[in-house]
């Protein structure tokens, strides 16, 4: 479905997940780049495995496109908080990005992100950006900009940036700004990955993106993780 200027959007009122719907279209020969947008889904998708209360009252959208030298899977997840965070400050709030993917007005977290690669084979064949953001729900825009929020609109404006921003992403702008964004640097923090756990303070990112942890002794990159109050 093109809209009025030729964005390829795939608008449902129920799905499983908008990631999942991604995964389908490409396997049926969609091209990239498109976004998919459900009202409701029944098995939205969070981080590690969680699963992502995705009842009316949010966005609930994936945006597919190609692997770039510009865009791999962690810079992709950066961009998309980015686009997210510009989009909510233009409302007059000011957001900050914790890593690796919420974004929180004070102290809400009122969108997640994720990014999942997609393989054919050993070849990387597409990112799918799943956003949820909360707009007229419980922690979400709407009470955090004491104002009535409209999720059609938020969904719309949302996908401009997207677009806009994604057409002359930047590997090394994202990772500056994305930077600049994060709530996390300078901070005592505990990491957990996997069954193990990092803590120290968090010092910057390195020129991929990856977190720099210092451990005392040690020093650890990280491209993704669960953080933890330390
Ligand atoms: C997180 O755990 O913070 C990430 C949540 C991402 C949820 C979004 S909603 C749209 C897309 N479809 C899904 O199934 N999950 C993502």
């Amino acid at each position: 479905m093109k809209d009025s200027v030729n964005r390829k959007v795939f608008s449902y009122s129920l799905l499983d997940s908008t990631q999942d719907e991604a995964k389908r279209l490409v396997s049926k020969g969609e091209q990239l780049p498109f976004f998919v947008i459900a009202r409701k889904q029944t098995k939205g998708r969070g981080r590690l495995g969680r699963r992502w209360v995705s009842d009316e009252g949010g966005v609930w959208l994936t945006y597919a496109l190609k692997p770039t030298e510009n865009v791999n899977l962690l810079i992709s997840n950066y961009a998309a908080a980015i686009v997210v965070k510009r989009m909510i400050e233009e409302y007059g709030v000011i957001c900050s990005l914790r890593w690796p993917n919420d974004v929180f007005v004070e102290n809400a977290k009122i969108c997640g992100i994720i990014s999942e690669a997609e393989y054919f084979g050993n070849e990387l064949s597409f990112l799918a950006i799943g956003i949820g953001l909360n707009v007229e729900n419980d922690v979400s825009m709407k009470k955090e900009l004491k104002r009535d929020v409209d999720s059609k609109e938020i969904a719309e404006r949302l996908i401009r940036h997207i677009e806009d921003y994604f057409s002359h992403v930047n590997k090394n702008e994202v990772i500056r700004e994305y930077l600049n964004a994060l709530d996390t640097i300078g901070k005592k923090i505990r990491v957990k990955v996997d069954d193990s756990c990092i803590e120290g303070i968090a010092k910057g990112l390195d020129d991929e993106g990856l977190l720099i942890i210092d451990e005392g002794r040690n020093e650890v990159r990280l491209a993704d993780g669960e953080l933890q109050a330390a």
